[in-house]
């Protein structure tokens, strides 16, 4: 697999993913400094500095060149041009081509199916345009929105694994959910 340089915006109905920019600080502060945006996600709440530096690091991963990388995306609606939230894919296997999806958004624009409908491009983007086999999500079990994102995108519960993560100071059970390229094609047609 020569890995994936994709050719952007990526538009979906009403969303443009794209590469973040420096001048995306605002609309990212926004919601990286909710706690409710971040309660499972891997990282914190974020004053404007750290959001900064997370936003310096995102800059560059707009290609996946190598398996182990991740594309971090910004979710920009197109009507205003806010970024309203990230979606994300990891190149995890070469050889048994292998991807995870990651994602979160403000909340003012949650409940509105964007998370939706970037997802399901970004599912598009690794099944068809970067050869993935397999497309998994690890979450929370206590985060409930994102598992009905996930079935709605049509993926499968595959593991509940009890207290493998010890985060944000306590036990977490997470859930495995995965999709595979022939169900992909299925739900896609
Ligand atoms: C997980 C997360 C992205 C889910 O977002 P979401 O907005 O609930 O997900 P969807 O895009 O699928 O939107 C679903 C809702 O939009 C509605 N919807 C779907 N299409 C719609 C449309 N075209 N217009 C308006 N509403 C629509 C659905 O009816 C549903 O509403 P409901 O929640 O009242 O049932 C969000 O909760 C989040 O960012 N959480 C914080 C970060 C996080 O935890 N990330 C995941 C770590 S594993």
């Amino acid at each position: 697999m020569p890995g994936l340089r994709p050719n952007y915006p990526l538009r979906t109905e009403r969303l443009d993913l794209r590469p973040h920019r420096m001048d995306d600080l605002d609309d990212l502060y926004a919601f990286h400094s909710r706690p409710e945006v971040v309660r499972y996600t891997p990282w914190p709440v974020r004053d404007r500095e750290q959001t900064r530096t997370a936003l310096e690091a995102k800059l560059a991963q707009d290609a996946l060149t190598e398996p182990g990388q991740w594309l971090v995306l910004a979710i920009e609606l197109r009507e205003t041009g806010t970024v309203i939230g990230e979606v994300l894919l990891k190149w995890a296997g070469e050889a048994d081509r292998q991807g995870e999806i990651g994602y979160a958004l403000h909340t003012d624009y949650q409940g509105k199916g964007y998370a939706f409908e970037a997802a399901r491009e970004i599912l598009r983007l690794g099944f068809e345009d970067l050869g993935l086999h397999r497309i998994c999500a690890i979450l929370d079990d206590r985060n409930g929105p994102s598992a009905l994102l996930l079935e709605r995108l049509g993926m499968r519960r595959e593991g509940h694994l009890l207290e493998c993560a010890f985060f944000k100071g306590e036990w977490a059970n997470e859930y495995i959910y995965a999709l595979r390229e022939d169900e992909w094609r299925t739900t896609s047609a």
